[in-house]
């Protein structure tokens, strides 16, 4: 095989339900600068967070499907939500190997707690799922963990309410709960919350360590590039492509300058809106 056909230099996929999972994509820039990424998020059909296991399954293969025509030689998902769904029927489907954003979440969340409480807030569906609270518990019988969904927090990221007395507001009630518990760990369990950390830590206060699944999934990756030898070459400097199944940007802007990311040209992606 001649030496640039190798899946060493083809790109790491990545997926989110919309733009959030763009946190990911930092966190991947910063630790594996050599690699070539192509992200695709699903606008079209956003926000997966309340909707059924069996259609977040659905349109995460149909993406996952999308990303391997572009020759993708690893799946990140990218987004709470379907890693807490559909990442077992994703790894029973693709041949490349499948990265969601849980388990590492839930690993650095054991290693950070003193007191074995735990906090996770994500959306209505990741918190039903129960996965992060059978991860963690799988990982260390001992811990608590206390769950809590925050569905009002993904459209205030999008409106870019940041620093915005509403969102400090909305944040106060739904960690209210969880800091009564006595956690000192909180998993932000969502892609977009990690946009939100500043407001989050003020919620939660210093007693408490915010652990923030995407430089955690970003480890887990450059763990699988390595194990499965398909590391893009270190002299290399990757690149970012993104597109989208509908062609709404505003939030991809906001988050671009939040990130400071370098996103040119946008393109586009068809799916299968209806059942
Ligand atoms: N990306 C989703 C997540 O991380 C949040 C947005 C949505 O509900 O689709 O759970």
């Amino acid at each position: 095989m001649p030496e640039e056909n190798h899946p060493r230099f083809d790109p790491i996929g990545v997926f989110d339900s919309g733009i959030g999972g763009l946190t990911v994509v930092a966190a991947l820039q910063e630790l594996l600068p050599s690699e070539t990424i192509f992200y695709i998020g699903d606008t079209a059909r956003v926000p997966y967070g309340g909707k059924s296991r069996k259609t977040v399954e659905r349109y995460s293969i149909e993406i996952g499907g999308l990303l391997l025509a572009e020759q993708a030689k690893i799946l990140v998902v990218a987004c709470n939500t379907a890693s807490a769904l559909a990442v077992p029927r994703m790894k029973d489907i693709f041949k490349v190997p499948v990265q969601g954003v849980v388990s590492p979440g839930a690993a650095a969340a054991v290693k950070a707690t003193k007191n074995k409480r735990i906090g996770v807030i994500g959306t209505r569906a990741t918190i039903a799922s129960g996965a992060y609270e059978h991860a963690i518990t799988t990982l260390d019988q001992e811990s608590l963990v206390c769950s809590e969904a925050c569905p009002l927090l993904v459209p205030l990221i999008e409106e870019g309410m940041f620093d915005d007395p509403v969102t400090d507001q909305m944040l106060g009630r739904y960690l209210a709960p969880l800091l009564d518990q006595g956690i000192d760990t909180l998993v932000l369990g969502c892609t977009h919350y990690p946009l939100l950390r500043d407001a989050i830590g003020r919620a939660a206060g210093p007693g408490v360590t915010l652990v923030d699944s995407a430089r955690n999934c970003a480890l887990a990756v450059r763990e699988l590039l390595a194990s499965h030898g398909i590391a893009a070459p270190q002299e290399r400097l990757g690149r970012l492509h993104v597109a989208l199944t509908d062609s709404t940007e505003g939030f991809l802007r906001t988050a671009e300058k939040a990130l400071d990311l370098e996103i040119g040209d946008v393109e586009l992606r068809a799916v299968q809106i209806g059942e």
